[in-house]
């Protein structure tokens, strides 16, 4: 029999993590991991699952993946598989060592849905993760003016001693980081990581949100640059307070957002709409279903009549087949199939991103009834796009 290129294996101890975490930081171009930072990058691996693949000359491969929640329309909670610190050394990529990688770690989840942020479009879909969210930049200029009717409520507090917004701002992701599907909750050490890296960073408490954000200095003379890091409210008028209190800070000449919902109208709410510009949507959530039954059925649906999807998953053959969804839940079914559709077009209409006619539209979806199809649109539809607010 001959011997397999390489062989995927569990990583624990400190040694292995930081190992896997160098070959990890250097697929990405930056191998450095000093002892200080490491002692952050460690406490983030915490109850973590972290393979690696090994060949004759050690390790080539690494995936790791944490235990997270993800928001889900109807308002339910549910586990998620957070993936990140994918990478294949240089000198072995395109030899299927990542698609190794990720089949033993998608055969051993155990949680209904995993997702990840990816690095470039082209890795993904192979694998069945599908775009699931998406967002976009927002800059808000100089002259930025909210409009009288705008109704801001409540006081905010800003926060500057680093130890307390570190020991605050987990805490308040919990508690408003999942108000949106597609919101997840991630671990203190993730954020603890993610503070350490940011350096200097201020907070602003609602007591309906928060927002994390640096400034930086830009050009000859006092003006700055003002970067929102995280910003999560759960009412208008938090966010309105938030913004508000962002745009008003002097000194500030442009106050920019990377990653904000696509359906967030800053722009109403200014005297000119032009003082504030969207650019850049990019996939954000790219969703796996792990286990497709469970996934379909933990979610909630719009009024429609339940429609047959037969689902194709090349990866996971056990979740390929036909499922009965209608607003009560979803069941496997005998029935012919309406719309047949793979895995992961299934997942990037999931959260109700976009409505499953855009799909078949594109040739992702094969329809053999077209009634199926508003209906699927209606199940499927969400009111306020999808959104997750946290890059890891
Ligand atoms: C992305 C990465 C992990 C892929 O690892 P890999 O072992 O080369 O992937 P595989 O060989 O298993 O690839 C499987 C297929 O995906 C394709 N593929 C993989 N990565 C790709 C990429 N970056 N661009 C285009 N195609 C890619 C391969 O060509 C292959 O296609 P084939 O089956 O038709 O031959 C590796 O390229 C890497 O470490 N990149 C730098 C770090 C990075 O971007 N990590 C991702 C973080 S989200």
């Amino acid at each position: 029999m001959t011997k397999p290129p390489h062989e995927v294996r569990s990583l624990s101890g400190e040694d292995q993590l930081r190992d896997a975490h160098t070959l990890f930081r250097s697929a990405m171009h930056d191998p450095r991991v000093d002892d200080e930072l490491w002692a952050f990058v460690l406490d983030s691996y915490d109850g973590a699952t972290v393979l690696g693949a090994f060949d004759d000359s050690g390790m080539i491969g690494t995936l790791a993946a944490t235990d997270s929640v993800i928001a889900l329309p109807g308002g339910k909670v549910v586990p998620m598989a957070a993936v990140s610190r994918v990478g294949v050394r240089a000198d072995r990529t395109r030899r299927g060592v990542l698609t190794s990688v990720m089949r033993t770690f998608l055969e051993g989840v155990s949680a209904p849905l995993a997702s990840l942020r990816a690095t470039e479009g082209s890795i993904y879909r192979r694998y069945g993760y599908g775009v699931a969210t998406r967002y976009r930049k927002v800059q808000l200029d100089r002259t930025a003016r909210f409009h009288d009717q705008v109704q801001a409520a409540g006081e905010v507090r800003l926060v500057q001693d680093q130890d307390e917004v570190r020991r605050l701002v987990p805490g308040l992701t919990q508690r408003f980081g999942a108000a949106r599907p597609g919101g997840v909750i991630l671990s203190d050490g993730y954020w603890r990581l993610t503070l350490r890296r940011e350096g200097f960073v201020r907070l602003v408490l609602h007591e309906d949100g928060f927002a994390v954000f640096k400034t930086k200095h830009v050009g000859d003379h006092y003006g700055h640059r003002l970067e929102v890091l995280a910003l999560f409210a759960a009412t208008p008028a938090a966010t309105v307070a938030l913004w508000s209190f962002l745009r008003g800070l002097d000194l500030v000449d442009t106050v920019v957002a990377e990653g904000r919902p696509v359906d967030e109208d800053l722009d109403l709410l200014l005297v000119d709409p032009r003082a504030c510009r969207y650019t850049e949507i990019e996939d954000e959530t790219w969703l796996r279903l792990v286990d497709v039954p469970a996934a379909l059925s933990v979610r909630a649906y719009g009024p429609a009549e339940p429609v047959v999807l037969e689902v194709v998953d090349e990866l996971l053959p056990a979740n390929s087949g036909r499922y009965l969804v209608g607003p009560d839940g979803a069941e496997r079914t005998d029935r012919d199939p309406q719309l047949r559709l793979g895995v992961a077009d299934l997942a990037a209409a999931y959260l109700g991103d976009r409505p499953l006619s855009r799909f078949a539209a594109a040739g992702r979806v094969e329809v053999a009834d077209r009634t199926a199809l508003a209906d699927a649109d209606r199940l499927f539809r969400l009111d306020e796009a999808p959104w997750c607010g946290t890059y890891f």
